[in-house]
């Protein structure tokens, strides 16, 4: 047997991130200066600094929303550089972006329904509908409310489950604790942690919320003005005075 007739293996879909010299901007201006820092499978990730630091321009490149004018994001070894926003999320980079991404005339369901379209089909789609349920009960308990009737953490967590219900293999979120009341966000938190460790997914959290961030995540990486000042694990982030004064505000 030649080894042109083997199957092809399939490839391990594990959710390592290496963004290698990133740089960024709007119109010709940088906001993103050589940014560099990994994500091992598995791995939750917080992206942390003040308001303009660059962290939503940094997802909006991973996500293929705003081209890198140098360096390189590959995801499983893979350079994205060539690949759509779409192509992107089929190949498994989920972005939950700040603000409202649920269609607020949809149902609860349907937000879902809408979220699994290309992963799942038939009984599969029911499933993973169900999964999702019995993740955030209080979405199950409002299934048929569209999404304008949704309050703040109701309609955060069904942006979260949208985003699971695809299967990601890295799920890449915007401040998801904007405007969320302390144990809203709390719970929020928690169920992440747990969705992103029974997935095995891995998890790049844009935070303002310093303390939320790090106590869910495995690492830290600090930007300031488009650069990364600090990278390192969550624990000695939050112990760390100094840079706690200087870059994060408390
Ligand atoms: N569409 C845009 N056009 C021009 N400049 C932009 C655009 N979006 C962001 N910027 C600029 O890029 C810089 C980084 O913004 P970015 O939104 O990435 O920061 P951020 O860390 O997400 O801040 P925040 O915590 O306030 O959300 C800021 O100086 C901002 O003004
Ligand atoms: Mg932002």
């Amino acid at each position: 047997m030649s080894t042109a007739s083997l199957p092809t293996p399939t490839p391990t879909r594990a959710g390592a991130l290496e963004i290698d010299e990133l740089t960024v901007g709007y119109g010709g201006a940088p906001v993103l200066h050589g940014v560099s820092f990994t994500l091992e499978p598995g791995e939750v990730v917080a992206l942390l600094g003040a308001n303009g630091a660059g962290k939503t321009t940094l997802l909006r490149a991973l996500a293929g929303l705003v081209p890198a004018a140098s360096g390189t994001i590959a995801l499983d070894g893979d350079d994205l550089a060539p690949l759509r926003t779409e192509d992107r999320a089929r190949r498994g980079v989920a972005l939950v972006p700040d603000g409202q991404s649920v269609v607020a005339e949809l149902t609860v369901d349907e937000n879902l329904r809408l979220g699994a379209l290309w992963r799942h089909r038939g009984a599969a789609r029911e499933r993973a509908v169900s999964g999702i349920y019995e993740l955030f009960e209080p979405l199950a308990r409002r299934r048929g409310s569209a999404g304008h009737q949704l309050s703040g953490g109701e309609r955060q967590m069904l942006a979260l489950g949208r985003a699971l219900i695809a299967e990601p293999t890295l799920l890449a979120l915007d401040e998801p604790s904007l405007g969320l009341a302390p144990l809203v966000v709390a719970h929020l938190m928690g169920t992440l942690r747990d969705a992103a460790a029974s997935r095995g997914l891995t998890v790049l959290l844009a935070e303002q919320n310093v303390t939320s961030a790090l106590s869910i995540a495995d690492r830290g990486v600090v930007l300031d003005l488009g650069r990364v000042v600090a990278d390192a694990p969550a624990a000695a982030l939050a112990a760390d005075d100094t840079l706690r004064h200087a870059y994060l505000g408390f």
